[in-house]
């Protein structure tokens, strides 16, 4: 197999994992190119993404150029169709090229024939639309926002690789404005060794924010009550130096084992508990951070499946556990003590919905739209993920 039948084979197999198998795109595209070369991972990452942010507009052209629908075509071979209509109608590859290197990673002849024929076909049908969100997303956020365009655009494309610099580390990277440990970093490489040394956590801006406005200090008592899959824990571990206690509490048994693992730092008491009934009497910390559940509708620039994920009823149920959630965490901060409510999604019902009834504000001296009860961040207003953060002052 050529090199970019390889790549394009591999694109494939991701699509379907994420698609059918229900893997993220950011984990499982971090982990399957590791070994691959910086042009052949941007390579694979760009497939994976246009056909994730295009699917529905994808499957369509497949499906009439086809004449079959796309639930009837083998999916194997629909994620190679995939992957070929975006080089064919998104990278503009010229289309012997883009032929080949889809056809040349099937197995069989017969599979082959078909794949061929359909691809011939796709190469003269129309253009595909930009890239949009689900109608009913496009609705909610309207009736929310006013108007979704530009956080539309902003949220399907790319994202840069964006780390936090741990203290002591050197000044690498370009700064982003108000965040200061944030740090755009141009080349992955860059990116790996300084984490691979201890130096920095691969984080988005937006989430390095999150850790600021929390204002940890050494030797304080903090909760970080859905803390998996420990991001920002490592973030409050080094704002603490090491003092104080700080537990990493989250529900999922598997993903607090492997925050723990990963985080790796005895000091850090990890906790399996239900941050809606939690074990703690009242009072007991300096400051609580609830990075709660949400829809994640911030983060579709790495992981553009989450709007084929959520449903509208998913909104509703996450606010009403949001609400359970910080009512737990306003009643184990001490009197003069500090609450910060995250969510990396902008709907209203999550965010100002939320923190509204319980006296949130906006954290200070972060970047930022303030909205009253809170600062939200988005792809299209500050570059980073979308990202809503509340203080609620005990
Ligand atoms: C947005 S993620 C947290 C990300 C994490 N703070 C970080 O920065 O890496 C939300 C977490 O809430 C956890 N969660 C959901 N329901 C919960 C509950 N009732 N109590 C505690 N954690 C919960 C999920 O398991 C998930 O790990």
């Amino acid at each position: 197999m050529t090199k970019g039948a390889a790549s394009r084979s591999l694109a494939a197999e991701l699509v379907g994992r994420i698609v059918r198998d229900g893997a993220y795109s950011n984990v499982v595209l971090r982990s399957a190119t590791s070994k691959l070369s910086p042009p052949d991972r941007a390579l694979v990452y760009a497939d994976v993404y246009a056909v994730l942010r295009r699917r529905d507009a994808i499957d369509e052209l497949i499906a009439g150029v086809s004449g079959r629908s796309v639930a009837d075509i083998d999916p194997d071979l629909l994620d190679r169709l995939r992957v070929g209509v975006v080089e064919l109608k998104v990278h503009n590859t010229p289309p012997h090229a883009a032929v080949d290197s889809i056809v040349g990673g099937v197995d069989n002849r017969g599979r082959r024939g078909f794949v061929n024929a359909v691809l011939r076909k796709l190469v003269g049908a129309a253009e595909l639309p930009p890239p949009r969100l689900p109608d009913w997303i496009r609705s909610v956020l309207e009736t929310d926002w006013g108007t979704v365009d530009a956080f539309e655009a902003a949220s399907l494309a790319d994202a840069p690789l964006a780390v936090r610099l741990r203290p002591g580390a050197p000044e690498v990277g370009n700064a982003v404005e108000g965040i200061a440990p944030a740090r755009i970093i141009e080349d992955a490489a860059t990116a790996g060794d300084l984490v691979r040394k201890g130096e920095a956590t691969i984080a988005d801006p937006a989430s390095t924010a999150v850790g600021m406005a929390v204002e940890a200090a050494p030797g304080e008592r903090i909760l970080d009550m859905a803390a998996a899959p420990g991001g920002k824990t490592i973030h409050l571990r080094d704002a603490m130096e090491g003092t104080g206690l700080l537990v990493a509490a989250d529900v999922h048994h598997r993903r607090l084992v492997s925050a723990a693992r990963r985080v790796e730092d005895p000091w850090i008491s990890w906790l399996l508990v239900d941050g809606t009934r939690p074990a703690f009497k009242p009072g007991s910390f300096d400051r609580v951070l609830l990075d709660a559940p949400c829809t994640g509708l911030g983060t579709l620039r790495r992981r553009p499946e989450i709007m084929h994920r959520i449903e509208p009823r998913s909104i509703d149920d996450l606010a009403k556990l949001q609400s359970r959630l910080l009512d737990a965490a306003i009643d184990l901060v001490r009197p003069g003590g500090r609450v910060v409510y995250s969510v990396c999604t902008v709907t209203a019902a999550e965010t100002t919905g939320i923190v509204g009834p319980r006296g949130g504000r906006a954290p200070a001296g972060l970047p930022g739209a303030d909205l009253g009860s809170g600062l939200m961040l988005r792809p299209d207003t500050t570059g980073t993920d979308g990202m809503f953060i509340s203080v609620i002052d005990r």
